[in-house]
């Protein structure tokens, strides 16, 4: 068999190949370092609720739109609904889906890059024995020191180019088997410390306790935005890895593993913080740095700690390069198919953009702080901007498409593979597509921009 993504139409090869890459894009630091930190600004347990009501109602149909668009055109989104729709102007959320990649790894590589970071801190022994304040205080040098960031950006971008280059991805799709088990493994050891922390029951009210005074138009949408974040929808990630997924494959019970798996680890990265983080007398809402200074406060105070950090990062490490990945080959696909270029130029194009962005998204979390747009700095617009509205307003598009143009009869083909398989849920995946979904999504945004008021 060829080499999988090599600009040749090629597949998966087993279903597990199928549900190891989109686990593999949809679990990453979404779960494990931005579910937290949102649900921590966000109020906690009546986030969680609104969280799961959306990945399931607007999640998983979505993801399963996109399995059956980039399965039935066996293209990239762009050249997907060129060829499902042509001469209409569906095209377009592609297009926006290629922006948006752009955007999501200049943030998202940063983040990444601090998983390098720690993992060398634990290597050289510079976690041990630190205080919880020494900790907080050795983030927030790490971050304003800006050269440490990009560098550590830089190599993780060059990780991912290399990977979508040399063709060892089906290599680390094959690792992830193994990997993402033990890194479930280290969330629960996590967890568990976590839990028998004295003070830790206040952190297990806030998370499953829901306050439902919380909830406003900002914590709905955040939570909105987050479902599609981690599961790396609206975007068409899933699109381009649903063009090679062999036709023998059941889309949508693929689609509701991952979905299921995704939501599990987000749930227990948040088991693993929130009663460390009371315990230890901290804030839920302390942002984008909260994971970082809890989970090797947690390592601190655990037997062998030094070890399990070291472990644990390069884990995480591992986990959101099976992401960035995804994230990339939606643009180099996009290029290759539609502008005609190699492979290797397209990922090298790609990857000097995403570059250039990347180190204004660095910096602007250190020296270039003081440029604020929408009242964000750089990192904040970007990843408000892809995961609260583009991701959103492409997933509603995406079952727009799925609901009122494309083909019942296709839709139900590509579900039951030309009728092989039955499809019990048709009706309910049609309505909501059809209605719930959509219609959901619009509220949502309505309601948040203030122009829906209950
Ligand atoms: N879902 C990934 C994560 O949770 C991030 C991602 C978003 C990947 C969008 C692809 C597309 O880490």
């Amino acid at each position: 068999m060829n080499e999988p993504f090599s600009g040749e139409r090629d597949s998966f090869t087993s279903k597990f190949g199928v549900i190891a890459a989109a686990a593999g894009s949809a679990i990453g630091l979404g779960n494990i370092w931005r579910f937290p930190y949102v649900t921590g600004e966000n109020g906690g347990g009546a986030f969680l609720l609104i969280y799961l009501l959306f990945v399931m109602a607007i999640g998983l149909p979505v993801m399963i739109s996109e399995f059956v668009i980039g399965r039935s055109a066996q293209k990239n989104p762009y050249g997907a609904f060129r060829m499902l729709a042509p001469g209409r102007p569906w095209f377009l959320i592609g297009l926006m889906g290629v922006a948006a990649a752009f955007m999501i790894l200049a943030f998202y590589t940063t983040v990444a890059g601090w998983t390098l970071e720690y993992f060398y801190q634990a290597l050289t022994g510079n976690l041990s024995g630190k205080t919880d304040s020494e900790l907080t205080q050795m983030f927030n040098d790490f971050q304003q020191g800006s050269f440490r960031p990009l560098l550590w950006f830089l190599i993780f971008m060059g990780f991912t180019a290399m990977i979508i280059l040399s063709g060892v991805r089906k290599g680390i799709e094959k690792y992830t088997k193994i990997l993402m088990p033990l890194l479930l493994i280290l969330l629960i050891t996590l967890c568990v410390r976590s839990v028998t922390l004295e003070g830790s029951g206040a952190g297990l009210r806030f998370l499953f306790n829901p306050d439902f005074s919380k909830i406003t138009p900002k914590v709905i949408l955040e939570a909105l935005g987050q479902a599609f974040f981690s599961l790396s929808i609206g975007m068409g990630t899933l699109i381009t890895y649903g063009s090679y997924i062999r036709k023998k494959e059941n889309l949508a019970s693929s689609a509701f593993y991952v979905v299921t798996a995704d939501t599990l680890i987000a749930i227990i990265a948040g088991i693993a913080i929130f009663p460390a983080l009371f315990a230890l007398g901290g804030s839920p809402a302390s942002g984008s740095g909260l994971v970082f200074i809890v989970i090797p406060a947690i390592f601190q105070k655990m037997p062998l700690g030094d070890v399990f950090a070291l472990i644990f990062f390069i884990l995480l490490a591992v986990a959101a390069l099976t992401s960035t990945i995804s994230v990339l080959e939606v643009i180099v696909a996009y290029l290759v198919e539609e502008l005609k270029m190699t492979r290797r130029n397209a990922t090298v194009a790609a990857t000097l953009a995403v570059s250039v962005l990347g180190l204004l998204t660095v910096l602007s979390l250190g020296s270039l702080g003081n440029i604020k747009i929408l009242g964000r700095n750089i990192f904040g617009l970007l990843e408000y901007l892809t995961s609260n509205i583009m991701l959103p307003l492409g997933g509603f598009f995406i079952v727009l498409f799925i609901g009122w143009f494309y083909s019942r009869k296709k839709t139900r083909d590509e579900l039951t593979n030309d009728g092989e398989l039955r499809a019990g849920y048709m009706p309910v995946y049609m309505f909501l597509v059809k209605f719930a979904a959509p219609i959901a999504i619009a509220i949502v945004f309505l309601y948040s921009l203030g122009i829906l008021k209950f």
